[in-house]
């Protein structure tokens, strides 16, 4: 027999502040959050992107301090986006030992202390065309070619494990990317270097602020011929990550994760024990950006709650541009 109305009343745990915090399950902890970040060529660079305030594209030496920030704070991770200056069919920066993520990998090395170091594996930063591999004709239509692209993917791994990272996060959703990474790793003596792979990414119009980050927007077409169609079933999503976890992936993510905190909580019931990542993404970020400069919003109580929610939802670690902020915020009480 349970207790009702009046004898039961749930707004006493509510009155009193300290009970509150009591009873309440604290969510978000720093070393929970990743921070992306967006390197370019250059000396002494730092500029702004203008569709997501507060962060910036940064040379290699001024990465160096913002990694050593985001250490000090104590995050979880950095994971890092390459913004190269020269760009083509196959995206070639991305396979040279020269390469900017490569070079940044280097910089940032020595003052990221135990902080993992994270690389984002993709093509679409690295393409003329802005595609996330190398594109064929096929049956009249122009898509990218997904068992060329493995091999490319496999050697962008090897070139990101030489240069230092301590995690490879595949984002390009090919099918068979996993497998691929993992052997090119293993055969270049990186069996010990984890992956992270974007398992359920979708195509979504919530990137379209880190399209302008990254300047990877697609020059024609989309994206939805390799990510997930947001109105494909939940099981869809359960299915990439079966496959990617059987491929050898040892962390998986959801993405975005707002709008898919069902999924987000499917694959965290699912699959029980393997770390599950949300990317809270750049559409995400901007909107309460632009409310709260608007003064709409309290941007600091929409973080923590939007946080909060996508803790609850079970994902482990938060891919998030406010990692910063939340750091200082937790620091402050
Ligand atoms: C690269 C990649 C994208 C994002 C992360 N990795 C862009 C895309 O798939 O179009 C989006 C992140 C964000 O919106 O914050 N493939």
């Amino acid at each position: 027999m349970t207790a009702r109305f009046p004898n039961l009343r749930l707004r006493r745990l509510r009155r009193h502040p300290g009970i509150r915090r009591l009873v309440g399950e604290e969510r978000v902890t720093v070393s929970d959050l990743i921070l992306p970040m967006f390197v370019r060529p250059g000396r002494g660079e730092r500029r702004p992107v203008e569709s997501m305030p507060g962060v910036d594209q940064v040379s290699p030496d001024v990465l160096a301090e913002d990694v050593a920030a985001a250490r000090e704070l104590g995050l979880g991770g950095v994971i890092l986006f390459g913004v190269p200056l020269v760009k083509d069919a196959h995206g070639s920066d991305a396979l040279s030992e020269h390469g900017i993520v490569a070079e940044a990998l280097r910089t940032a090395r020595p003052v990221a202390g135990q902080m993992p170091l994270i690389t984002d594996l993709c093509f679409c930063e690295y393409t003329d065309h802005g595609h996330c591999g190398p594109l064929v004709e096929r049956g009249g239509r122009s898509d990218v070619d997904n068992d060329a692209t493995l091999e490319l993917l496999g050697r962008q791994a090897v070139v990101h494990a030489r240069a230092g990272a301590d995690v490879i996060a595949p984002s390009g959703m090919m099918d068979g990317m996993v497998a691929a990474i993992r052997r090119a790793l293993d055969d270049a003596q990186f069996d010990h270097l984890p992956i992270l792979s974007y398992a359920a990414k979708y195509a979504s119009a919530f990137y379209g602020p880190f399209r302008d980050a990254a300047d990877s927007a697609p020059q024609s077409g989309d994206r939805r011929g390799y990510q997930m169609d947001y109105r494909a079933s939940a099981a869809e999503a359960l299915r990439e990550v079966e496959l990617d976890l059987d491929e050898g992936a040892d962390m998986i993510m959801v993405k975005p994760a707002l709008a898919y905190l069902d999924i987000v909580h499917r694959v965290a019931e699912s699959f029980p024990g393997v770390p599950l990542a949300a990317y809270n993404v750049s559409g995400e970020y901007s909107m309460v950006k632009a409310a709260a400069a608007a003064g709409w919003l309290d941007e600091r109580a929409v973080v923590m709650e939007s946080l909060a929610a996508i803790r609850r939802a079970g994902a482990n670690i938060v891919v998030t541009y406010w990692a910063k902020d939340v750091a200082r915020w937790l620091s402050e009480g």
